[in-house]
């Protein structure tokens, strides 16, 4: 039995991914400090799966607190989700950023590395391609430069894990570029229950649809694409969350540093995604066009041929469950979960 560590584990793609980690019977350490999570998120995975993971409230850059973990535990791989994600915030924050990712993620290697535990996979982002300069976006384009302290911190994460991979490459380090996130277990215990006003789309728009918030601003309708506003690949939590464990098992095959996109390959506009849930939610989604949001680009999806190739994986479920699962899930959790 494999006995993985998973970081930010009761957040929302950690929460999905610890899930199926007890489906397939592993042992599970999760290590959150709950800044951005509930840990009831993790009592409802126990619910559903009849099993349990073992819950460590601590923090990435506390280095007594891993050595701790390395010590009790014998893991075999890490799964690194922890992390600030807030777009904006980081603008404003931009220190808290680099500290939380880049330094927290060096902590949690150097701890990896002290007790020889040397595979990882990494939670990075489209957002490290920058700018896109084709479309659709293969692991073979350069990175770009990411438009905030965010996405820089992705790609500085990228770029160390390299270096570290360079100086000893025993390391097997995947490297998953998401796209953009959506939906929730199907049975809606589960879902993404942002702080406060949603930067995200969908979790915007189940507010609106429950009555939380009063409109959705569409940001800009005059893109260049074919209903002038701006084009994402959503992909469903539970694909995502199946990618890693089809990321373990690449690194089974001692893969060394591996990239790779996980995106449907399909994009949406944001009235696509609007129409496509009204229709799965029966509910009308008050919308009004505003200006663009700085940063945002017009386009882009990811070309996901390599995760198919090299991980055999690929996404399943398309919008029409996204859509009703983040409906199902929002529905039943008005208020996200409950404050313990
Ligand atoms: P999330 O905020 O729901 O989960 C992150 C978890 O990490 C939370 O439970 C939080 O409490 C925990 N955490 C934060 N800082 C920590 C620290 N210093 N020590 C321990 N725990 C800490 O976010 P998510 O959407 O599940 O994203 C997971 C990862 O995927 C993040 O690294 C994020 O940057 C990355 N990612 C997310 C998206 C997205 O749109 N959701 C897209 C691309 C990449
Ligand atoms: C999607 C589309 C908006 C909200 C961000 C990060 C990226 C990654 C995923 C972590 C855009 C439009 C949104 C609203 C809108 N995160 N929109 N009204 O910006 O593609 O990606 O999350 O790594 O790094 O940048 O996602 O959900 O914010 O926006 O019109 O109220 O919806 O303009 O086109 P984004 P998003």
């Amino acid at each position: 039995m494999k006995t993985i560590l998973v970081t930010g584990g009761s957040g929302y793609i950690g929460s999905h991914t610890v899930l199926q980690l007890l489906e397939q019977n592993c042992n599970v350490i999760v290590l959150d400090n709950f800044s951005n999570s509930s840990i009831v998120s993790l009592e409802r995975v126990a619910q559903i799966t009849g099993k349990s993971a073992t819950v460590i409230k601590g923090d990435i850059r506390d280095s007594a607190c891993l050595d701790n973990i390395f010590t009790d535990y014998n893991i075999d791989s890490v799964i690194h989700f922890a992390g600030l994600k807030a777009v904006g915030e980081s603008l404003e924050k931009p220190m808290m950023y680099y500290e939380n990712n880049v330094y927290g993620s060096l902590n949690l290697c150097q701890a990896m590395a002290k007790h020889n535990v040397k595979n990882i996979v990494f939670s990075s982002s489209a957002t490290v391609y920058g700018d896109p300069v084709e479309l659709p976006l293969h692991e073979g384009l350069p990175t770009g430069t990411p438009t905030n302290p965010y996405g820089m911190s992705k790609l500085m994460v990228e770029l160390m894990l390299a270096d570290v991979f360079k100086s000893d490459n025993s390391w097997n380090i995947v490297l998953l570029r998401y796209f953009n996130p959506a939906g929730a277990h199907p049975s809606g215990k589960i879902g993404e229950d942002p702080n406060g006003i949603p930067n995200n789309l969908m979790p915007f728009i189940t507010q609106v649809a429950t009555g939380k918030r009063k409109v959705l601003k569409v940001f800009g309708n005059d893109y260049d694409t074919h209903d002038g506003t701006s084009v994402r690949d959503y992909i469903h939590v539970e694909d995502l969350a199946n990618g890693h464990l089809k990321a373990l098992d690449k690194i089974d095959t001692a893969c060394g540093l591996f990239t790779c996109n996980l995106g449907t390959g399909q994009g949406y506009s944001v009235l696509d995604i609007v129409s496509a849930f009204e229709k799965e939610s029966g509910r009308t989604i008050s919308y009004e066009i505003a200006q663009r949001r700085g940063g945002d680009v017009a386009a882009y999806y990811a070309d996901p041929k390599l995760a198919a190739q090299e991980l055999n994986w690929k996404a399943e479920k398309g919008l029409a469950q996204m859509c009703a699962d983040s409906w199902r899930w929002q529905s039943n959790n008005p208020e996200g979960y409950p404050t313990t």
